[in-house]
């Protein structure tokens, strides 16, 4: 099982729209994916209109098992979502012992997914903690342009000084160049500096492309609104790319290399 999550500090990066088409992608290609948004702005919720009864708000604070959120969208593609209630969450979390460790302690207990899918918040705060402690991978979306190629470098070091103080070892193995617009300088010189510092790591870009704005509107994901768009065919290929990937084991030759 792989455990990645979709985070970057910066807002408006693509992380969600990321998150919920990499997972409907994995999903469609037989893969057991559970996606959980982190994120208080709970936007998994509406992008793949999702009722659920509980959301992770009430599996951290111990309201019900985690089995009782989970809400099965189709085939392979659970989900679980998050709502406001989120933000108390991260009040509860201050105030147990080992508060970064409690969503590992309630998801680790899930077992037969391929891909535990994470949104996460535009944060660094005790959520962010709770899933840099659960998850093992990081997938940073970055917009493909000077204050995102900045935000993609401060996360770098963010997660090894993070690494350090608590002692996991998560890492970046997919950098995802976001909002890409091929006329355009900047996006072309920032997606040459995204390889020349993150060599291997790069994924092939995301196209600025206006189905993906839209799809969340419809409840659907890209595959299902739009199969033939651009965007389809991006998410399509990132999918590829993650499961050529293989195991994690392979990840970290590749990185190692
Ligand atoms: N490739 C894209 N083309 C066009 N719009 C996009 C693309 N990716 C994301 N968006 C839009 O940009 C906005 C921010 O995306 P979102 O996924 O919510 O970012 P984040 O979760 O990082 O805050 C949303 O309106 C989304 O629909
Ligand atoms: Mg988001």
């Amino acid at each position: 099982m792989r455990t990645i999550c979709i985070m970057n500090h910066k807002g408006g990066v693509a992380k969600t729209t990321t998150a919920v088409n990499l997972a409907a992608g994995l999903s469609r290609q037989d893969k057991h994916v559970l996606l959980v948004d982190m994120d208080p702005q709970s936007n998994i919720a509406l992008s793949l209109d999702v009722k659920a009864n509980f959301t992770m708000y009430d599996a951290l604070t111990g309201n019900v098992p985690i089995e009782n959120c989970i809400v099965t969208l189709a085939k392979n593609f659970d989900v679980i979502t998050s709502k406001e209630t989120l933000v108390k969450a991260e009040y509860y979390l201050s105030n147990q012992s080992n508060s970064h460790l409690l969503l590992k302690d309630v998801l680790g207990s899930l077992k037969g997914y391929d891909f535990i899918l994470v949104d996460c918040p535009p944060s660094l705060g005790i959520l962010n903690q709770n899933i840099l402690a659960f998850c093992k991978e990081i997938f940073v979306p970055t917009s493909t342009d000077f204050l995102g190629f900045d935000a993609l470098k401060k996360m770098r070091l963010i997660v090894s000084k993070i690494n350090e103080s608590y002692g996991h070892d998560i890492k970046i193995t997919k950098v995802i160049p976001t909002l890409f617009d091929r006329r355009s300088k900047i996006c072309k010189e920032t997606l040459r500096e995204m390889h020349e510092a993150f060599p291997k790591l790069v994924s092939s870009p995301i196209r600025t492309n206006s189905k993906l704005k839209e799809a969340p509107k419809y409840g659907k994901s890209i595959f299902k609104y739009a199969k033939s768009s651009p965007g389809a065919k991006d998410y399509g290929k990132l999918v590829e790319e993650v499961l050529a990937m293989g195991s994690l084991r392979i990840v970290e030759e590749v990185i190692q290399s």
